[in-house]
């Protein structure tokens, strides 16, 4: 059956008004390409920029009833701030925000759990507040063609959102009906029991990854099921062979910088660092520069279509590039922020120094790093002039 109630063919008017159907736009925002990991990784942005300091993140295996909670002890929200963050589109990516802040199109939470589950609840409180509690049920909004959002009660949700009780802040998102994570299930499924914490584990190494630089500074801590994450460096900063060539800062008004490392030969350190360094794709896939935005990584080892290759020779060299989020629109940031794609203005500087880098990754890889290292004084190695 068409559903047309929405449009309105108003003939005194010089335009009809044509609003989204409900049910199909909502399945549609299911469709932005997320994976599980890159999803949560969205939903632990806005509990960073709502300056929480512990994310408990909760996967329970019950076959096709396994749900998924993630608790912040950030600010929380008030109950109309609750309303207005579960909108689609909740604020326009045009938008001057905070520079600390990682959000940017007001789509994240929705479009994130929606990539993931039909049934997306969430429970806040802000200081001296009561809790408040919307649930999106996809099912609901495709059987009334409406943007119905359910109001919960604390009394049917308690063995939810019962810790939150005892916070004087914070917010709990609940992902039920878990169709892209299991689907077809029993409880009692050995295999796919396994298949879902294989699934949790690549959670763990992904958000190791993008919050690195939070984890490791202890501004941040991350708990899968009461265990803490560790933080991956894919710079291996606190290694002594590694060498960190000379720091630039391009386009010094808007804060780009960039530090480009090379790791340490094989033979420079033991076997389980040099496994653990390889990183969730591997030594390969992971060569590349590493694009931070207000410190959260963003492209995880790409040479960004500068025209390099990845090949088994360069695979040393890493480069970190820190940029503001006042620079979304000219790195193209896509919703899932996954992607990021340089300027033109920076291109012929970006590709001068991943041409040094992967020189010098390429000579330590075959064992001549060490001469060249010695023969400097400082503890950077200066390939090129300080601009
Ligand atoms: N965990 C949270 N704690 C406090 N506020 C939140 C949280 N998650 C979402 N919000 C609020 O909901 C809004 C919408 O979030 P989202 O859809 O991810 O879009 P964006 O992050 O781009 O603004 C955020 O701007 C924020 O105000
Ligand atoms: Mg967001």
């Amino acid at each position: 059956m068409e559903k047309d109630n929405e449009i309105k063919n108003t003939d005194a008017c010089d335009f009809d008004i044509a609003a989204p159907d409900a049910g199909a736009m909502i399945e549609s925002l299911r469709a932005f390409g997320y994976d599980l990991p890159t999803s949560i990784a969205d939903l632990i942005d806005n509990s960073i920029s709502a300056g929480a300091k512990n994310i408990w993140l909760k996967f329970y295996w019950n076959g096709e009833n396994s749900i998924l909670s993630l608790k912040d002890d950030g600010c929380g929200m008030s109950e109309s701030e609750l309303v207005r963050a579960m909108r689609p589109g909740s604020r326009s990516p045009l938008e001057e925000r905070d520079p600390e802040d990682l959000g940017r199109f007001g789509l994240g939470l929705k479009t994130a759990s929606f990539s993931q589950c039909r049934k997306l609840t969430v429970a806040t409180r802000s200081t001296g507040q009561n809790i408040a509690i919307r649930c999106w049920d996809i099912d609901q909004v495709v059987k009334t063609g409406e943007w119905r959002l359910l109001k919960m009660t604390i009394k049917n949700m308690d063995s939810y959102f019962s810790d939150l009780e005892k916070m004087e802040h914070g917010t709990t998102v609940l992902w039920e009906n878990i169709d892209r994570i299991v689907i077809n299930t029993k409880v009692d499924s050995k295999r796919d029991h396994k298949l879902f914490l294989e699934r949790v584990d690549s959670v763990k190494y992904h958000l190791a990854m993008v919050f690195h630089r939070f984890l490791e500074r202890g501004r941040l801590k991350i708990w899968i099921n009461d265990r803490p994450v560790e933080p991956w460096d894919p710079f291996l900063k606190n290694i002594k062979a590694t060498q960190l060539l000379n720091e630039e800062s391009l386009d010094i008004t808007r804060k780009i910088f960039i530090n480009p490392y090379v790791l340490p030969h094989h033979s420079k350190i033991d076997d389980e660092t040099h496994n653990s360094a390889a990183g969730p794709k591997g030594w390969n896939a992971q060569q590349g520069f590493y694009v931070y935005r207000n410190e959260r990584l963003i492209v995880t080892g790409s040479w960004l279509g500068l025209g390099f290759k990845k090949e088994e020779h360069y695979k040393l060299a890493r480069i970190q590039v820190d940029i503001p989020n006042s620079m979304d629109c000219e790195w193209e940031i896509d919703v899932r922020k996954s992607i990021a794609r340089p300027p033109t203005f920076l291109r012929e500087d970006l590709k001068r120094i991943a041409r040094l880098t992967r020189e010098r990754a390429a000579d330590v890889y075959r064992h001549r790093g060490k001469v060249i290292a010695r023969a400097s004084a400082s503890n950077f190695v200066y390939v090129w002039e300080k601009r």
